[in-house]
């Protein structure tokens, strides 16, 4: 039986649309492909999807190789699909790269919907602000050390590798914290590099090529990790056991300085021992989950602020009102206190959000924006476009010809006079014009579990300007725009 969810959204694009009478609307069916990956690799992105959203409205497909990529770039019709859930709409559609990097694990965890969900409990203990609280003496430091280095430096600073640079640190000591040397670190960063550019390849098996380097990686990840984890486990039952508790069950109540140990903690309490194959997964997703995200969210970040003086400045009052409150430590509760470092970081993740889009299948017949798509479609949703472009409250429904010009020339990349035309962090302080609210994280029952996490690493992260010196070097250096999203450009480390 036919099952139809009528999905509206409120732009002008919808009401131009033709209407072809009858069920849903439009068929799109994959005799009528529209555009190729070639040439979307070509023109980019940005400009690919801005061409087919001016000439066929805001759902369209287009073909992936062998699939048929129906493309929703609506703000609405995004949030609708994304909060449809599971029985609907389902994260049943990733390159088969994904997998194979990431394991029949993460497959079933991403498309059966009660092993996410328990996967999504499991893991939700880490983030609490509890959690965060206990992270907060570790994020402090880190990022201490991170400027003090920045700011002996000489010379500009290579904004893409730093943010990703504080980034691994963040995840190697707040995800999972492994007690690991230096020289081991940087080995395990180079796999877990290899590992990422492996999810973004071709699943071409020659040796050498991405796509095996990544296998390789993955494999050897798997059994670094595994062994890292035992020698802790051991050493938390050596030091359970000093005080009399040799259970190892000593710490399921306590307040843990990293993620990862959150999730061993359910582990013992459930099973009453921890499956090390299975931890060791685990520990690999939670920083594929959160590293690179968060990487190119501080770079971006880390870019953007230089070009806007004015912005800096009035962190800088901000910070130094705080910390007339609250004193010179940071905590969780002076960073909340900081409203306009919370709209910096919303308007430089608006416009330059580290993942693109996010990739759903439809489990039921739709109709989107007059759209039929059928069940079993694949659904790109185009995060980016939809709070860059198409969100009601932005008011950009009405653009001109030239417009859409202007915006196919500039938001290919993010250069600095788009972000100068279109940065304004006040719009999130302001009643009128204020954005509907950020797709970067998703929204939903899939919403970013590691969202908070990155707004305290971020606006610690900001306290960089209040070192001038920094200030001076961050803007001598170059910011290359980078997209995360599998097929969405650049995902080169
Ligand atoms: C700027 C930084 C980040 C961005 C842009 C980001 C983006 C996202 C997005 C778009 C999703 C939803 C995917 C979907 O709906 O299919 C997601 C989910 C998730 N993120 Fe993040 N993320 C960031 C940082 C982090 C961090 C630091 C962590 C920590 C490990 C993290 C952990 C997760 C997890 C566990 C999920 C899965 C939630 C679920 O499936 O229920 N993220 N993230």
């Amino acid at each position: 039986m036919l099952e139809l969810m009528a999905l509206q959204c409120s732009c002008k694009m919808c009401e131009q649309l033709l209407e072809v009478p009858g069920r849903g609307g439009v068929v799109i069916t994959p005799e009528q492909p529209i555009g190729e990956f070639a040439e979307l690799e070509e023109k980019g992105a940005a400009p690919f999807l801005l061409q087919r959203y001016r000439e066929f409205g805001p759902v369209f497909s287009w073909m992936l190789g062998p699939t048929q990529m129906t493309t929703v770039v609506d703000y609405e019709a995004i949030k609708s699909l994304l909060q449809l859930g599971d029985s609907k709409v389902i994260v049943g559609w990733n390159p088969e790269a994904f997998y194979a990097m990431l394991g029949e694990r993460t497959r079933k965890s991403l498309e059966d919907p009660a092993t996410r969900l328990s996967n999504r409990r499991m893991l939700q203990p880490g983030f609490t602000k509890e959690a965060l609280a206990g992270y907060m003496d570790k994020l402090v430091k880190i990022c201490t050390t991170q400027l003090d280095a920045w700011a002996a430096a000489e010379g500009p600073v290579d904004l893409a590798a730093q943010g990703k640079d504080l980034s691994f640190e963040f995840s190697t000591q707040l995800l999972v914290d492994f007690d690991i040397t230096p020289e081991q670190k940087h080995q395990l960063r180079d796999k877990f590099d290899a590992l990422f550019q492996g999810i973004f390849s071709p699943p071409d098996p020659t040796p050498g090529s991405r796509f095996s380097k990544g296998i390789e990686a993955r494999g050897q990840l798997l059994q670094d990790i595994e062994q890292l984890v035992r020698a802790r486990e051991a050493r938390e039952k050596h030091s359970s056991s000093g005080n009399g508790d040799s259970s190892g069950n000593g710490h399921a109540a306590a307040v843990r300085k990293n993620v990862f140990d959150y999730t061993l903690d359910q582990q013992r309490q459930e099973h009453n021992s921890i499956d090390f194959a299975e931890a060791a997964a685990s520990g690999i997703g939670l920083i594929i989950a959160g590293n690179d995200t968060s990487g190119l969210g501080v770079s971006a970040l880390l870019a953007t602020l230089p070009l806007f003086p004015e912005v800096m400045e009035k962190l800088r009052q901000e910070q130094q009102q705080v910390m007339q409150r609250h004193g010179e430590a940071m905590t969780l509760a002076a960073l909340d206190a900081m409203p306009y470092a919370d709209a910096v970081i919303r308007e430089t993740l608006r416009v330059a959000p580290p993942s693109a889009a996010v990739f759903r299948r439809a489990l039921v017949d739709l109709e989107v924006c007059g759209k039929f798509v059928p069940a079993g479609s694949p659904l790109m949703l185009s995060s980016f476009m939809g709070q860059v472009l198409t969100d009601p409250h932005l008011n950009l429904s009405d653009l001109s010809p030239d417009d859409f010009e202007a915006l196919e020339q500039h938001w290919g990349a993010i250069q600095a006079d788009t972000l100068r035309a279109e940065f304004k962090p006040e719009r999130w302080l302001q009643q009128e014009g204020k954005p509907s609210g950020l797709l970067t994280f998703s929204v939903g029952p899939h919403v970013c579990l590691g969202m908070s996490l990155f707004f305290t690493e971020a606006k610690l992260q900001q306290q960089a300007v209040r070192q001038q010196k920094v200030e001076a070097m961050v803007a001598g250096a170059a910011y290359q725009r980078a997209y995360l999203t599998p097929f969405l450009g650049n995902a080169d480390h």
